[in-house]
């Protein structure tokens, strides 16, 4: 085993810096994973990389970067009690308690100890190194069928929306808003798919997300930002508005979109974090009887469900990836991403890294 390993940090300014560092040691109940996959969420960039602006769960504490990692158990620590060297797993990324009542309801992300609640590469080490040192209880099985590449955005991007879509109901009775197109607006549209909804509408205001949504067949419209949309969404689906609109863009304007673009008895789910959202009660939600949902992340439990439904739907988070970088390009992975002129962005490793190579474009494929 090797003593010390390459890590990726995020000192804010847009930049990042690469240290070495020791190859850490499992405690009680802890694992050591090779790292093969970690991908970049909207998040590690609105949060951390421009400007260390993240509060409370969303306070970077200087730890290695990365929240979304997947790879292999080289070693466990005293204790463990199911998980084993060899073992592919992805890692739930909020480490809990484990004792408290969101903990026991398997929903980490809102653990409510101050002392304990630590997310991987905001509050301890997270993905963005050659090894990751994990809590047993935090891991998710990745199947044979599963890349680490598509394990990678399980936990925070396809286990977050498939959260969402569970509290809303999704079904083939449903047509569908996304709007934004990022990683997590992609994912919306590639699982409301699955769950039968259609046609899938898409808005953004970046033509590469939109040409995107269409060239992997995951939104049947795509429309770019404006004043218009509400009436838009409206002329493609007889005049009444969808049945139910996900925001994942956290834009004021396209949260409003989102709300009134949905037609009476309608469900609206809020994933994009922060800002803001003006709306009138009345008219666009009382007087049409409609419903909004807040969804923050997902549980445990949860994620082992939708890893299973990927199997069996043959649906493959990686499509979402276009470009694939070594540790040693981090920094061009945060720009890449930080730029939006992309789709999902990874860091890897090992065979993860193969066939795309370091920067080629690789997603073209539909996904349906
Ligand atoms: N709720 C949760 O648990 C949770 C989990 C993960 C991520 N998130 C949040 O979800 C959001 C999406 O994540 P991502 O990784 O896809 O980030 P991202 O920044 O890549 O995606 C946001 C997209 O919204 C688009 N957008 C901006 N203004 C718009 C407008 N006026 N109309 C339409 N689209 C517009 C952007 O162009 C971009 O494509 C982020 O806010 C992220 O913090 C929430
Ligand atoms: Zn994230
Ligand atoms: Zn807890």
């Amino acid at each position: 085993m090797k003593q010390t390993m390459a890590a990726a940090y995020l000192p804010g300014n847009s930049t990042t810096e690469l240290r070495t560092v020791p190859v850490p040691t499992p405690a009680h109940g802890e694992v050591l994973i090779r790292m093969k996959a970690s991908t970049i969420c909207g998040s590690d960039i609105r949060a951390i990389y421009r400007e260390h602006l993240g509060k409370g769960p969303e306070g970077y504490q200087g730890v290695i970067a990365g929240h979304e990692p997947a790879g292999q158990i080289v070693e466990t620590g005293p204790g463990c009690r199911r998980f084993k060297t060899g073992d592919r797993v992805i890692v739930y990324h909020i480490s809990g308690c484990g004792v408290c009542n969101d903990c026991r309801r398997g929903y980490m992300i809102s653990c409510t100890s101050e002392k304990y609640r630590r997310a991987y590469g905001w509050q301890r080490d997270g993905g963005m190194a050659e090894y990751l040192l994990a809590e047993e209880k935090d891991l998710i099985l990745l199947p044979d069928e599963l890349s680490y590449a598509d394990g990678a955005q399980v936990a925070c991007g396809f286990g977050t929306v498939y959260e969402g879509l569970t509290k809303i109901g999704i079904s083939g009775a449903d047509t569908v808003l996304v709007t934004g197109l990022g990683p997590v607006g992609l994912a919306t549209a590639a699982l409301a798919r699955k769950l039968g909804a259609g046609p899938i509408i898409g808005i953004d205001i970046i033509e590469d997300r939109l040409k995107l949504a269409l060239d992997l067949g995951l939104c049947d419209h795509v429309l770019r930002s404006g004043p218009e949309n509400v009436e838009q969404v409206k002329g493609l689906t007889s005049g009444h508005g969808v049945e139910r609109a996900i925001d994942c863009s956290a834009n004021p304007a396209a949260r409003a979109t989102a709300i009134r673009a949905t037609r009476k008895w309608g469900r609206i789910a809020l994933i994009g974090e922060g800002g803001t959202v003006e709306f009138n009660p009345s008219p666009d939600m009382i007087h049409d009887q409609k419903t909004i949902y807040g969804s923050w992340v997902t549980s445990t439990w949860l994620m082992e469900e939708l890893v299973e439904m990927l199997v069996r739907w043959n649906l493959h988070p990686a499509d979402l990836i276009t470009h694939r970088f070594a540790l040693h390009n981090t920094g061009q992975a945060y720009a890449l991403m930080a730029s939006g002129r992309c789709g999902k962005v990874a860091v890897c490793f090992d065979e993860e890294l193969e066939p795309a190579g370091n920067t080629a474009a690789s997603a073209t494929r539909k996904i349906r």
